[in-house]
């Protein structure tokens, strides 16, 4: 078993705390994402793991396996960086087979890890290319290909794709994804890109200020986010200030500031509690024709202006002014709404978290 675990892991330096008591479980063969903004300890996270930075405090596991004191070159870790960091003197067949020459395995092994490395990044027949002779998108592949030939335990990616530009990094998304469905390596992938986050983990734990601040699955996160932090770290929020009026299990009435009843999912709230409603403007549906006769008077069904109407391809991107709390939402194309429309909308109580402040 190669779950790697992290028990209560603290890493300052000298008086900011980069690590602040970090406990995670990355479960067998998982893919799970450290996502937080700039600055919030993933990189220093991913070094304490891999043994480059000692500990303050804590005490880090693969299966039973107590590695807090082993040297990094022992903890059968594999390392992926943003900036490749291939040896530029060294042909690919060279990159990929140094680390295993230092293990001493026999040529022939050798041979065979490095062909069966560069057919699972799909570079077979670069072997005699150099780094620079390689695209971005391709050093980052073998760059990938040089951490799984050593055949590691744990495999730790940090944001691999971010100096690629957006379209390769769409792509690459899928690959690395797919690969670790292949190969089952138990990983910690970290990114400060929510979608790239999305798309790729079994599971997400979101960071902030060196501290784990929730862990889920996508979805989870997404639909549930635990705080206004993460609901704004993940994709597009806006938010209805107001206080909680009714608790029924998790079904929650707010009054907002100015007025409105508005009813959603929350938990661990009390009448009275000062909170934010979350809004997604993918879950603000436009009522239009007879549907809007019909929603007269029903929950969550708001009057609102078009204060912004932008068209970004595929649909367009509204902001909605609702009693003074500016939304946004996403419409079809096919029904453009003036700037200046008054229009009424519906939000499903299921679809808004209700988050204390
Ligand atoms: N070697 C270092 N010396 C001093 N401060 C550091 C060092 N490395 C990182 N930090 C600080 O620790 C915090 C966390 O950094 P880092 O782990 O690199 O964040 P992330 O990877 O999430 O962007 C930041 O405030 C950063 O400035
Ligand atoms: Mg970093």
């Amino acid at each position: 078993m190669s779950e790697l675990i992290l028990d209560r892991v603290v890493k300052s330096y000298g008086k900011l705390r980069a690590v602040d008591d970090l406990s995670l479980e990355v479960r067998d063969g998982e893919l799970l994402t450290l996502l937080g903004p700039s600055g919030c300890g993933k990189t220093t996270t991913l070094r304490a793991v891999s043994g480059f930075v000692p500990l303050e405090s804590g005490r880090i596991f693969i299966g039973q396996r107590n590695i807090t004191e082993i040297p990094p070159e022992r903890r059968g870790i594999g390392l992926v960086f943003q900036n490749y960091a291939l040896w530029p003197h060294m042909n690919v067949f060279r990159n990929l087979a140094f680390g295993l020459q230092l293990k001493k395995l026999p040529r022939e092994t050798i041979k065979e890890r490095v062909e069966a490395g560069l057919a699972t990044v799909k570079l077979s027949g670069f072997e005699d290319r150099f780094p620079r002779q390689l695209s971005g998108g391709q050093q980052q592949r073998v760059a990938l290909a040089r951490a799984l030939v050593l055949e590691p335990d744990i495999l730790l990616l940090d944001e691999p794709l971010s100096n690629l530009d957006a379209l390769l990094r769409e792509q690459m998304r899928f690959e690395i994804a797919q690969i670790h469905k292949q190969l089952g390596i138990t990983s910690i992938y970290v990114t400060h890109d929510q979608t790239e986050a999305m798309v790729i983990s079994d599971r997400i734990a979101v960071m902030n200020q060196g501290k784990l601040v929730q862990l889920g699955t996508p979805a989870e996160i997404y639909s549930f986010p635990s705080s206004k932090f993460v609901a704004g770290f993940m994709g597009t929020t806006t938010f209805v200030h107001g206080r909680v009026v009714q608790v029924r299990g998790e079904r929650i009435t707010v009054r907002s500031d100015s007025g409105l009843s508005i009813h959603g999912i929350g938990r661990q709230l009390s009448d009275g509690d000062d909170v934010d409603v979350a809004v997604r403007p993918e879950n603000i549906r436009f009522l239009i024709g007879p549907e809007n006769g019909r929603a007269r008077g029903k929950e969550n069904t708001f009057e609102a202006r078009v204060t912004r109407a932008s068209y970004v391809g595929e649909l367009i991107d509204y902001q909605l002014d609702l009693k003074g709390s500016l939304l946004r939402a996403k419409g079809e194309t096919a029904h453009p709404l003036a700037e200046g429309a008054a229009i009424r909308i519906h939000i499903e109580p299921q679809q808004l978290s209700i988050l204390k402040v």
